[in-house]
């Protein structure tokens, strides 16, 4: 049980004594239909936004600030004490990463573990950019030398389903590069952070990160409308993400650092090794239940394969094991957000009521209100909405074409623009224009595998309304500071 009435403003971490909100695990006590109560989070009002926001601007001061007047090196060495200090917390972060959101133990395990990586990557990388710093260009009689400093003060909200490792890949490049923050904690994965609190307090300087919680619509509006926000790092989806951005007095200063929505797509040819085509898109489609941006949210099947692929799909979906967290071999679990099932039912019934098959090849019941067993939907047609939307959990939609011509006109139309896979036993460079479809509107083209962020150390990005700015490691530090040159003639 975590105690989450608290929040952290100014290094000072303070018990809420206002509204509460108790946080349910999706999971049922054993045996029964009986909620789990595995915490609570602090119903913060506007008054505390602010508050949080008016320390880091304080600490920010206006670049000359404790924290962003700091070499490089001490910076690191704070970075480098809150690694140590998050080591210890690994067990309870993933048992938060189990209870509260249903990440499966090994993905809950790597969760953490791949974001002490990525914070050790980014200490390398700030370092290697700070030695470039020091190199002297000179062209045309000109010497010139690179100075970057940091930008001002972010407001950092994270996902639900990367609670933990997602919101580090913004905010440690931000204040490791000397920028303060206010993290506004997810409402739904809120509970990974609060033993992380205490590491913060210690290592950096007071101000440089303050945590506040509650629910979006009342504290974010707030801290946008100041024109105070320097950086805006959001994970999620893009409506929320528009309602925030469009309170700003002076959008023109603000940068942006985005993560939307994506709506992934299979492409399985004729001549694909239809074994890997299937492992890779139950993967691709199913893992945390589909709950991923790089999930595969559209699976399209050439016609003269499709019936095989059906067959081959159908039976490795229902060879998936629903369980719980903790059990061994589960790949399916409980969804964390309550609507989620009602919605998941929504679309269904639209798809079937516009032609479509749908098929749910395994049982589950049991483990909480929130189990869906994956169920998938074919063939789907561009009236249907789950042509349409991000359907974000355990429903896999599955359309044909018969033609290059015909899939590169569905890639094009798509607003979404993250990433695609495409199946094939050739040299991709026979997809011919296809490829150069693909390669203009995704990011990054996977052959032959599900689509995915990792390793980390690749550039991760979007095009079209998925994504505005880079995340990875070294592409993740540039966002977080301006470049200025010295010039000098002569
Ligand atoms: O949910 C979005 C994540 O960036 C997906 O990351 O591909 O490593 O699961 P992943």
């Amino acid at each position: 049980n975590i105690d989450g009435a608290k929040y952290m403003i100014n290094g000072e971490i303070r018990k809420w004594d206002g509204a509460i909100q108790t946080v349910y695990s999706p999971i049922f006590l054993e045996g029964t239909e009986e909620k789990v109560q595995i915490g609570c989070q602090a119903r913060l009002t506007p008054k505390e936004s602010l508050e949080a926001l008016d320390a880091a601007v304080a600490a920010w001061g206006n670049g000359a600030g404790e924290w962003p007047q700091m070499s490089l090196s001490s910076r690191i060495a704070c970075m480098e004490k809150f690694v140590e200090l998050l080591k210890p917390q690994r067990e309870i972060i993933v048992k938060v990463l189990m209870w509260e959101i249903c990440k499966v133990r090994p993905d809950a395990e790597k969760e953490f573990d791949r974001t002490m990586d990525y914070i050790n990557a980014t200490i390398k990388a700030a370092k290697e950019l700070h030695n470039a710093e020091n190199n002297l260009t000179e062209e045309s009689g000109i010497l010139a030398m690179i100075r970057r400093k940091p930008i001002g003060v972010m407001l950092n909200l994270g996902p639900f389903n990367y609670p933990f490792n997602e919101t580090y890949t913004t905010l440690i490049p931000a204040i490791l590069m000397g920028n303060t923050c206010v993290m506004k904690l997810p409402n739904v994965g809120c509970l990974a952070h609060i033993p992380t609190m205490e590491a913060f307090a210690q290592c950096f300087p007071k101000g440089v990160v303050n945590f506040i919680s509650g629910a979006g619509r009342e504290t974010m509006p707030p801290i946008m409308e100041t024109g105070k926000v320097d950086i805006f790092a959001f994970i999620g989806g893009s409506k929320a993400a528009d309602a925030l951005i469009k309170n700003v007095p002076n959008p023109h200063k603000l940068k942006l650092c985005l993560s939307l929505e994506a709506k992934n797509v299979a492409i399985v040819m004729e001549d694909a090794d239809l074994d890997n085509a299937v492992s890779e898109c139950v993967l691709g489609s199913l893992s945390y239940n589909g709950q991923r941006c790089t999930a595969l949210k559209q699976l399209m099947i050439h016609t003269s394969v499709m019936d095989k692929f059906m067959e081959k799909f159908v039976a490795a979906v229902g060879s998936l094991k629903a369980g719980l967290p903790w059990e061994e071999g589960v790949q399916i679990t409980p969804l964390p957000e309550p609507s989620k099932p009602e919605y998941l039912a929504e679309l269904r019934a639209d798809a079937m009521e516009k032609g479509a098959n749908v098929v749910s090849p395994g049982a589950a019941q049991g483990w909480g209100h929130t189990m869906v067993f994956p169920s998938i939907v074919y063939p789907t047609n561009m009236d249907m909405r789950v042509m349409q939307e991000e359907q974000f959990g355990p429903l896999v939609s599955v359309g044909t074409f018969s033609s290059m011509e015909e899939i590169a006109d569905y890639v094009k139309q798509s607003k979404y623009g993250q990433q695609a896979a495409v199946f094939t036993s050739s040299d991709v460079s026979n997809l011919g224009p296809l490829l150069d479809v693909l390669v203009n509107c995704v990011s990054r083209v996977n052959v032959n595998s599900q689509c995915q962020r990792s390793p980390d150390s690749f550039p991760f990005t979007g095009r079209k309304s998925s994504a505005l700015g880079t995340l990875s490691v070294v592409e993740a530090l540039k966002p977080m500071i301006v470049e200025s040159l010295v010039a000098t003639k002569g």
